[in-house]
């Protein structure tokens, strides 16, 4: 059975996307994974990649113009990705019943499947809630963040849908923030990975890689790889702190693997 996992936020900006790429590159070096753009109105998941020429999109696909198989693209970095470009028309006669059947069939395409949803609880990002069996919610250490985070964790609980967990990213760490166990209070829900601030993640950007893969021993990567672990039920904190290991606990009965 595949897994689906969908990464939102609420707040746009925050680092879904980053979020996205690095743990479909990191994860995809384990087991067989694919990167899906769910963010139809504004996608950059490929623009973040490298823009390339892409004749067949995830709109093609719903528009009986491309196979499946057509429309999937490996990167440089090995991770494979679903891209989306749409126009304002794509957008008006989008049937969303139908991107569910289709998100829904990718049997055989890959294990895991990451999708990058939209920012805001629109019915693009709810799609993408809906369609997927595990939620990784995506926040910075600022109330505005935190307060989107909440809604979205609400809407995704109401859906029935399983929250794995919170990734605090952009953390820098100075008193101006919120701290981690104040973001657990007001969310009610652990925070599973607290990625740095880091300049690395830009300048891989600039390059068009996943930053994990580019600077793969940057602080922002080695936390990518530390969630990534995590998310696949690895030992990654057997030998860390007690708060790890609660953590590690916590997110392996989250996901069925204990
Ligand atoms: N850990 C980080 N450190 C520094 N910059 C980051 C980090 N995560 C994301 N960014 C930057 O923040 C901006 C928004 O990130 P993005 O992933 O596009 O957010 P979203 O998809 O939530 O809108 C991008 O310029 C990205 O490079
Ligand atoms: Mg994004």
């Amino acid at each position: 059975m595949n897994r689906y996992i969908c990464i939102v936020s609420g707040k746009g900006g925050v680092g879904k996307t980053t979020s996205a790429i690095n743990l479909a590159h990191i994860m995809g070096k384990r087991r067989k994974t694919l990167l899906i753009d769910a963010n139809l109105t504004t996608p950059n998941a490929h623009i973040q990649l490298g823009a390339p020429i892409l004749r067949r999109t995830l709109m093609h696909v719903l528009n009986k113009e491309s196979s499946l198989q057509q429309a999937i693209y490996t990167h440089e970095s090995g991770l494979r990705i679903l891209p989306t470009i749409s126009s304002t028309y794509d957008l008006k006669s989008l049937k969303y019943e139908k991107l569910k059947d289709l998100l829904k069939d990718l049997s055989g395409e890959a294990d895991i499947i990451i999708m990058d949803a939209a920012a805001g609880l629109g019915k693009e990002a709810i799609t993408a809630i809906e369609v997927c069996d595990e939620v990784l919610i995506i926040t910075n250490p600022e109330l505005s963040a935190v307060l989107d985070a909440q809604k979205t964790i609400q809407v995704a609980q109401e859906i029935g849908k399983t929250i794995i967990g919170v990734v605090v990213n952009k953390v820098i760490g100075d008193k101006h923030e919120l701290r981690i166990d104040q973001i657990e209070k007001l969310l009610d829900i652990p925070v599973i990975g607290v990625i740095p601030h880091d300049p690395y993640v830009r300048k891989a950007l600039h390059h068009k890689q996943p930053v994990s893969y580019k600077y793969p021993r940057s602080k922002a990567s080695k936390s990518y790889e530390e969630l990534a672990g995590m998310l696949l039920g690895e030992k990654y904190f057997a030998a860390e702190n007690k708060k790890s290991k609660s953590l590690y606990r916590y997110a392996l009965k989250m996901l069925g693997l204990k």
